[in-house]
C-alpha cells in the first residue's frame, strides 16, 4: 500500500471559485484521491482557503466587512460548495489558522538562521489619495514584460510574471484608480532565493517525469535572470501572519505582515496540523517530516500555471532552505486555463460559470464528467454550452446511463429484478471480458500518471464496449430463440454495471453510488484480474437481487442550453 499525499493550491477567500478554477486544481486532485483510495492506497488530500493578502481585504472592503468576519463567512461558503462538488478533502483548512501562523514565523525565523533573509530598505509605492501604501494587488498597470494592460502588482495573470509593484508601467491604484502615487522608503525582508539557484535547478533538472507544462514554467523564470530574483515576504498590511523570528519580536518590523504568497504554500502543512487538533487524523508528522516516516510519502501537487514558479521556486526555498527534514513535493500536476466562451473566466470581471451556479442548474457530476474529460492539459481548452451539451449528452446519457437503464429493465420485465442464472459464458463473452480487461489495465496507468483526458476517453470506451456487446447480441432478440443465453448475457452485463460504478466513481461519485445501491451491492473491490481471471464479472451472483435505478442522467435540451448560454452571458456582480 502506497502513502500518498496530496494538496490543491488553496482557492483564494474572496468569493465562489468559478469553474476554470475548479478544473485547474480541486477537480483533478479529487480524482486523483479518489482514485488512489480505490486502489487501497493510504491518502491524505488536503485543501484550505487563502486568506491573507490584497485579496481577501479588497473583497471585504467591497462588502463592507471586517476582513476577519469575510474570511469566516466565506470558508463555510467555500466548504459548502466543495462538499457538494464531491470534493472529498480530508480537510479543507484555512490560511489564517493558529497553525499556520506558528508555522510561518517558524519557517521565517529558521530562513534568517541560515542566513536566507534580508532586512532591506525598499522603495513602496504610496497612494497620497488612499493615504496607505499599495501593496500587490492594491496596485494595477501595464506588465513591463508582456504589455497586459491590468497587470497586478504582485503578478502577471497573462505572462505569469511575478512582479514589484515598482515594475508596472503606468500604475494605478486599485481601491480609487488614483495616478497620484510616490515611492517611498520602508523596511522589509528579502527571501534570498537568488542564493537557492544551484540548488533548486538540481532539482528541477532531476524530476524528468513532469509535465512539460510544470518544467518549462519553472525552467523559464530560473534561466530568466530575474526571474529568481531575492522576493519581498513582507507586507504593510494589517491582515495576515503577524512578522515574527519563531516566537520572537522582529525589530523594525513592528505592524508588518509576510506577504500572502510566502504563507499560503506552508498551509499545505499547517492544514495536516489542521486536520489533527480537529480530531480527524492523529499524526501529521508522518506525511510531512522525513524524520518522521514521510520518506515513504509520494507528494504530489495540482494547480493552474499561474501557480507554477511559486511552487517550483518561492516554495521550494522556504522549505529546502530551511535545512531542516520537511518533505518535498515529488510531482507537480499543473493546468492550462479553461476560457469561456470565446473569452477568459475571470473572477474580477464577474465572466462565467461560478461554483454555486452550476450546481443551481444540474447535479455536481455531469460538470465533473464535462470539465474533466475536457481538462485544460497540453493546451488551454474552451468550455462553450454546445460542447457542454455534446458532451454530457452523448458520454453520460447516451453512452453509460443508457446502458445501464436497458439492462436493468430488460430483466426486470422478462426475468425479475435478480441477476438470471440461466446459460454460461460463451467466445463472445471471453472477448468482452477480455477486451475490458486490457482497458482497465490502460485506465490504472493513465489515472496513475494524471493524464485527465485520456483516463476519461478511456473510461468512455470501456463504458462503449458494453453497449457495443448488448447491440451485438441483442439479448431482447435472444430472449425469444434462446432464454438461458439471454439470461447469461444479461448476467454479465449487470456485472458489468458494478464494475463500471467502481471504474467511474472517482469522476462520477453520485451516479456510481445510484449505480452500486441499484445493484445493492457494497462491494467496490476494483476489478484487479489478470491472465483469466475473470471473477470481477461475477461478483454478483446469479439470484442477487437489484432494483432499476433512477435516470442516471438526462439529456440535456436545446431549450436548457439556449436559456443557460443567455443567463450566464453577462457579467456577475
Ligand atoms: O491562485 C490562487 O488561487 C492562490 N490562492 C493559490 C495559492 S496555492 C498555495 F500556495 F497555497
Ligand atoms: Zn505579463
Amino acid at each position: 500500500m502506497a502513502r500518498i499525499l496530496i494538496t490543491s493550491a488553496i482557492p483564494y477567500i474572496n468569493g465562489i471559485k468559478h469553474l476554470g478554477n475548479l478544473v485547474g486544481s480541486q477537480l483533478p486532485a479529487d480524482l486523483f484521491a479518489r482514485y488512489n483510495r480505490a486502489r487501497g492506497n493510504e491518502v491524505l488530500f488536503l485543501c484550505a482557503t487563502d486568506e491573507h493578502g490584497t485579496p481577501a481585504e479588497l473583497a471585504a472592503a467591497k462588502v463592507g466587512k471586517p476582513v476577519a468576519d469575510y474570511c469566516a463567512e466565506m470558508h463555510d461558503v467555500q466548504a459548502d460548495i466543495a462538499r457538494r462538488f464531491g470534493l472529498s478533502f480530508d480537510h479543507f483548512g484555512r490560511s489564517s489558522s493558529d497553525e499556520n501562523k506558528a508555522l510561518t514565523q517558524h519557517f521565517a525565523g529558521v530562513l534568517a538562521e541560515q542566513g536566507l533573509i534580508a532586512e532591506t530598505d525598499e522603495e513602496q509605492v504610496y497612494s497620497n489619495a488612499d493615504g496607505r501604501y499599495l501593496p500587490d494587488r492594491y496596485i494595477e498597470g501595464t506588465c513591463p514584460n508582456c504589455g497586459y494592460d491590468k497587470a497586478r502588482g504582485d503578478q502577471c495573470e497573462n505572462c505569469t510574471k511575478q512582479l514589484d509593484p515598482i515594475d508596472l508601467i503606468e500604475p494605478r491604484s486599485a481601491i480609487s484608480g488614483s495616478t497620484d502615487l510616490e515611492v517611498r522608503q520602508t523596511k522589509h525582508l528579502y527571501l534570498r532565493q537568488s542564493q537557492m539557484r544551484a540548488e533548486l535547478q538540481a532539482w528541477i533538472d532531476s524530476k524528468t517525469d513532469w509535465p512539460v507544462l510544470t518544467t518549462s514554467i519553472a525552467k523559464k523564470w530560473l534561466n530568466d535572470g530575474d526571474g529568481l530574483q531575492d522576493r519581498g515576504i513582507t507586507r504593510d498590511l494589517e491582515w495576515g501572519v503577524p512578522v515574527k523570528r519563531g516566537t520572537e519580536a522582529w525589530p523594525g518590523m513592528e505592524g508588518k505582515v509576510f506577504y500572502v504568497w510566502f504563507d499560503a504554500p506552508i498551509e499545505y502543512i499547517a492544514c495536516s496540523q489542521e486536520w489533527v487538533n480537529a480530531n480527524k487524523g492523529d499524526d501529521w508528522q508522518r506525511w510531512w517530516r522525513t524524520d518522521a516516516g514521510a520518506d515513504d510519502v509520494t507528494y504530489y501537487q495540482f494547480m493552474g500555471k499561474d501557480n507554477v514558479p511559486f511552487h517550483t521556486l518561492s516554495f521550494p526555498s522556504t522549505i529546502l532552505g530551511s535545512r531542516e527534514p520537511w518533505k518535498l513535493v515529488d510531482y507537480i500536476k499543473s493546468f492550462n486555463f479553461l476560457n469561456y466562451d470565446g473569452g477568459q473566466f475571470s473572477t474580477s470581471q464577474g465572466r462565467g460559470v461560478f461554483m454555486d451556479q452550476a450546481l443551481d442548474i444540474l447535479p455536481a457530476d455531469y460538470w465533473r464528467w464535462w470539465l474533466l474529460s475536457n481538462a485544460p492539459e497540453t493546451s488551454d481548452s474552451e468550455f462553450t454550452w454546445e460542447r457542454f451539451q455534446d458532451g454530457v449528452n452523448k458520454d453520460l446519457a447516451d453512452v453509460l446511463g443508457n446502458f445501464v437503464s436497458r439492462v436493468t429493465k430488460f430483466c426486470r420485465a422478462k426475468f425479475g429484478e435478480e441477476v438470471p442464472k440461466g446459460g454460461s459464458f460463451g467466445p463472445r463473452e471471453t472477448q468482452l471480458m477480455a477486451d475490458i480487461t486490457g482497458r482497465i489495465r490502460t485506465y490504472e496507468q493513465l489515472m496513475a500518471q494524471m493524464e485527465v483526458r485520456k483516463s476519461a476517453a478511456e473510461l468512455r470506451s470501456i463504458w462503449a464496449l458494453g453497449n457495443e456487446y448488448l447491440q451485438e447480441v441483442a439479448p431482447w432478440t435472444t430472449v425469444k430463440e434462446d432464454p438461458e443465453q439471454a439470461q447469461a448475457q444479461i448476467r454479465l452485463a449487470l456485472n458489468l454495471i458494478r464494475i463500471y460504478a467502481v471504474l467511474s466513481a472517482p469522476f462520477i461519485p453520485t451516479a456510481a453510488a445510484s449505480m452500486m445501491s441499484g445493484m445493492n451491492t457494497l462491494d467496490f473491490s476494483w476489478p484487479e484480474g489478470v491472465d483469466g481471471d475473470d471473477s470481477a464479472f461475477t461478483a454478483l451472483p446469479a439470484g442477487h437481487a437489484f432494483t432499476v435505478p433512477e435516470v442516471l442522467f438526462a439529456k440535456i435540451t436545446d431549450d436548457q442550453r439556449k436559456e443557460w448560454a443567455e443567463r450566464f452571458a453577462g457579467i456577475r456582480t
